[in-house]
């Protein structure tokens, strides 16, 4: 009997619903050609549900999620809801109740044209950046004291235990050899301003790495010097480990150079639970319903969904469907409305080449 998995599928605001619709396409193809089975289970969490009721995730459907094998994000946030509402209602909520505490962001360019930066083709553009996902700035920790006067005071600590720092560096470390091409990985810190916090990550990837990982090669670089590298010089590296907040926006930066976010993904995975996986896009509101909105983000989040549940072959699959739908000659661009097809028609194309 082949393998069936249970999915809930939150379209969300504005084109999420579109591009899920595609990504769908694309797993229907996989489904029958590796196959499994997919079974979807709907939610319409958004803004919409939270303007009529003023929901965001309730608990309930915390509960329901835990039963599923994955959970398959189109995009959150509406232009009559205030930002951050959705944003913590939402993403964050399930990220923490679910504790996936891994933000997983491949960064592979998938044609020169894409790129950017001058002189580099896809060989140049092909890491992973392992966030951590559920700590640091993000738990909260802090508080103000006398609000709204000359003397207000405001902290958000960078709150970091071992086990947590254990546990990140040690699926970058397994993700590293499981990949099995440079065998090398960079903890991207700021352990010379941070000698708290930074200190603990430094000393974790050393002394597992030491441990555990004698086959992967250690490397560090300093956050805002990342940056920089990133845009030199991105063919250095394999995969990355990093904090929260550095690792959110050194993927902002990754996601421009693989051509933006119509084709960046990204999973929060709880390596022993439910993952979610979602287009790094947004709900881009002023495309939605037009067919103009680029799938391949969903396209590519599917793919990483179909490997998190152990469908290896199948994702391989759609990432080779990725790279021969943007080498077809039919797409002249990735962004919204420039892509010379529609949101449709890149999903059938996309589909067709699995
Ligand atoms: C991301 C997003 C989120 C984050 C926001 C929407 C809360 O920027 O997934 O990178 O900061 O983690
Ligand atoms: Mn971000």
């Amino acid at each position: 009997m082949s393998k069936s998995y249970n999915v809930a599928v939150l379209g969300g605001d504005g084109t999420g619903p579109e591009v899920v619709q595609e990504a769908l396409k694309v797993l229907e193809v996989a489904q029958s050609k590796f196959g499994f089975k997919l079974n979807y289970q709907p939610y319409d969490l958004g803004g919409e549900r939270y303007l009529k009721t003023g929901e965001t995730l309730p608990d309930s459907v915390i509960e329901e999620f835990r039963k599923q094998d994955a959970i398959f994000l189109g995009a959150i946030g509406h232009p009559d809801v205030k930002p951050g509402i959705l944003e913590v209602g939402i993403l964050l909520k399930a990220r923490f109740a679910l504790d996936q505490y891994i933000n997983l962001r491949p960064v592979k360019l998938y044609r020169t044209e894409d790129c950017p930066l001058k002189d580099k083709e896809p060989k140049d553009v092909d890491f992973v950046v392992v966030r951590e996902n559920t700590g640091g700035i993000y738990t909260g920790v802090g508080g103000v004291v006398q609000k709204g006067t000359p003397l207000e005071i405001a902290t958000q600590v960078m709150v970091y235990s071992r086990p947590v720092v254990e546990r990140c560096v040690r699926f970058a470390y397994e993700y590293a050899r499981r990949r099995n091409k440079k065998k090398m990985l960079t903890l991207v810190h700021k352990s010379n301003v941070l000698t708290h916090a930074g200190d603990l990550w430094v000393r974790t990837h050393k002394e597992l790495g030491d441990r555990e990982f004698t086959d992967i090669k250690q490397d560090y670089n300093h956050v805002d010097a990342a940056t920089m590298w990133f845009v030199k010089q991105p063919e250095w590296y394999d995969v990355i480990v990093t904090e929260n907040l550095f690792g959110d926006i050194i993927t902002d930066l990754a996601a421009i150079i693989q051509g933006g976010l119509g084709v960046a993904a990204g999973g929060n995975i709880n390596p022993e639970g439910v993952s979610m996986f979602e287009p790094m896009g947004g709900s881009a509101p002023k495309y939605k319903g037009q067919n103009v909105i680029n799938p391949l983000a969903a396209i590519a989040a599917a793919g990483m969904m179909l490997d998190t549940l152990g469908e290896h072959e199948a994702a391989a699959a759609v990432d080779r469907a990725m790279t021969a739908t943007l080498n077809s000659g039919k797409i002249k661009s990735l962004a919204a409305g420039r892509m010379g097809l529609g949101t449709k028609e890149v999903g059938d194309l996309a589909a067709s080449l699995v």
